[in-house]
């Protein structure tokens, strides 16, 4: 473990309509968000002071909430307006949006109707990772062999907590195993998405993508989408199947976090990131600075 641990950390965080001192944003151990996932969170960049895409992210959240059938008890307006705030007053420029709403500890059940909705949101400084040539290298995935579920098992177009049990157990597994990242196939065996990121593969000038039809159709995945057809690529959403991944030249990862993370392997599979990847980091780059 690298870094100052995220409890430890200076600032002010906004819990519940306040600004309050980093080690005071404290919840309750029977809260029902952490025994029964009834949370959801967003995951927000910050470029030199501007949240990127902050409105598509905010109203994921809310859509988030209504799938885990609670409401957010602040207008989306506010939560906007306290990020920016709190971004000022922790002088963040070029860093990380942390925002996550939770059900609390008035009933620990199943049922949690009555219980109260709390909101918070959190930011870090956070560089975007800027050198081309090191980014270029591309990361190592092997496939997991958790599957995504399908989409009547878990409500998939939430950025909700639950989701991401399977995502740890399957990053935990590449990490002891050398690798940087999972790989998640779905129920069906087909390719799905990484860990935390989508998933795109090149051929030639045309970027394949699976069909997000159980997993999240990400904000950068969407902006990856638009990008290509101003540099020309087609783009293809279709079903992917894991025998075809030796068909593709390059591979890259799309995510708020990961931005355009390059691929080298996956499994037994090898691509070398070129033209596609730079023209798409050097897009993204540019687009996201603008
Ligand atoms: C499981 C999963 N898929 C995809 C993504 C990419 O989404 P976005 O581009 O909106 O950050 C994320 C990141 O939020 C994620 O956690």
């Amino acid at each position: 473990m690298s870094g100052i641990p995220f409890d430890q950390r200076e600032g002010v965080i906004w819990l519940d309509g306040e600004f309050v001192e980093w080690s005071q944003a404290q919840l309750h151990v029977l809260t029902h968000g952490l025994h029964y996932a009834s949370t959801v969170y967003e995951g927000e960049r910050v470029y030199n002071g501007k949240i990127f895409k902050l409105r598509e992210h905010s109203e994921r959240l809310y859509r988030s909430a209504q799938l885990m059938d609670f409401v957010i008890p602040y207008e989306l307006e506010e939560l906007e307006a306290a990020s920016l705030e709190l971004l000022q007053r922790n002088k963040v420029k070029d860093g990380y949006v942390r925002p996550v709403a939770w059900r609390g500890s008035e009933m620990i059940s199943t049922s949690a109707r009555f219980n109260r909705v709390h909101l918070a949101i959190a930011c870090w400084q956070w560089p975007s990772y800027f050198d081309p040539a090191a980014r270029m290298t591309g990361i190592r995935l092997k496939t997991a062999s958790w599957r995504r579920p399908p989409p009547n098992s878990s409500p998939f177009e939430a950025k909700a907590s639950g989701h991401y049990q399977i995502a740890t157990l399957s990053k935990h597994d590449a990490e002891n195993s050398g690798y940087h990242d999972a790989l998640m196939l779905d129920w069906r065996g087909q390719v799905a998405e990484a860990t935390s990121a989508n998933v795109f593969f090149i051929k030639g000038r045309t970027l394949h993508t699976p069909l997000p039809d159980c997993f999240l159709n990400g904000i950068t995945r969407q902006t990856v989408t638009e990008l290509a057809k101003a540099l020309d690529y087609q783009v293809v959403e279709r079903t992917i199947w894991p025998t075809e991944l030796g068909d593709f030249d390059e591979c890259f990862l799309t995510g708020t976090a990961a931005e355009i993370t390059p691929v080298q392997s996956i499994d037994e599979w090898r691509y070398v990131p070129g033209d596609a990847c730079r023209d798409f980091i050097a897009a993204y780059t540019s687009t996201v600075n603008a």
